[in-house]
């Protein structure tokens, strides 16, 4: 990642809300996002940044508080999570509406193309899914009655680190912080990598 450019971002976007100009617009609070997860929100798999165009505004919604107040980024073993924590502490000097404005705009943001690069057999992972449907729908899309979001609109490999950190209790290990994140943990603890995999390839044949 170019470390000088994103710290400039930063710097810029915090002297900007420090000079009084508290309230950004959409598109001055996206320009921070961008320079990890991509001009079009498409994700950098070099720095494990997800695709986030076109997430639910809801979900995008709850990540953001979910960062911002420790549900994620904490764990030892979570780097990618601890980069993405101070972003969204970031949020809270841009005033109160900050994360709504953000994940709307993030919402509305166009699908973007994403390459498969996790190997695994959509035949098997078509079964395995099975245990899956009931929360996030026969074609992924997700629920948002039962919190549960739409597993077709970002990275395969993203997929796939985040079952790994629900197994490992790097993710919804604290149903105090994070209680949605905390009753998704059960449904990955009993899945192997390879199952993981062949969930993950089949959700790619569901886009
Ligand atoms: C310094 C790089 C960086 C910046 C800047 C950044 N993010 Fe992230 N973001 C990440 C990384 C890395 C992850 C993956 C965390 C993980 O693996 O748990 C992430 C995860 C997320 C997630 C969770 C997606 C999911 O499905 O779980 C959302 C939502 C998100 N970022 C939104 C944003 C928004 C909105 C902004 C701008 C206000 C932003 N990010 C700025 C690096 C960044
Ligand atoms: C009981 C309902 C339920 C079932 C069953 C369930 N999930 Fe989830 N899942 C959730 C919820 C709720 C979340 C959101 C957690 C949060 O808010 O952080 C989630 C989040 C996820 C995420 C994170 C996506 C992202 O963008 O951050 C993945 C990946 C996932 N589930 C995969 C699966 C797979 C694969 C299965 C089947 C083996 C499964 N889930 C079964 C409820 C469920």
């Amino acid at each position: 990642m170019k470390l000088k450019f994103l710290i400039t971002a930063i710097t810029l976007f915090l002297s900007a809300s420090l000079m009084g100009a508290t309230v950004h617009s959409a598109e001055e609070l996206f320009q921070l996002c961008s320079t990890c997860h991509g001009m079009k929100g498409e994700g950098n798999k070099r720095i494990a940044a997800p695709a986030i165009a076109g997430m639910p505004e809801w979900y995008v919604k709850r990540q953001l508080t979910n960062f911002q107040k420790g549900g994620r980024g904490t764990h030892a073993d979570d780097r990618p999570g601890m980069r993405m924590r101070p972003m969204a502490k970031t949020l809270f000097w841009s005033g109160d509406k900050a994360i709504d404005t953000i994940s709307k705009y993030v919402s509305k943001l166009k699908h973007p193309e994403l390459k498969e690069s996790v190997n695994g057999s959509p035949l098997r992972g078509r079964k395995a899914f099975a245990a899956c449907q009931a929360c996030h729908g026969e074609k992924a899309r997700g629920n948002q009655a039962l919190n549960a979001p739409n597993l077709t609109v970002t990275n395969d490999w993203y997929l796939l680190t985040q079952l790994m950190n629900f197994k490992n209790g790097v993710r919804g290990g604290n149903p105090m912080i994070d209680p949605t994140g905390a009753s998704m943990a059960p449904m990955a603890a009993g899945l192997s990598e390879q199952a993981m995999k062949d969930i993950v390839a089949y959700i790619q044949t569901l886009r």
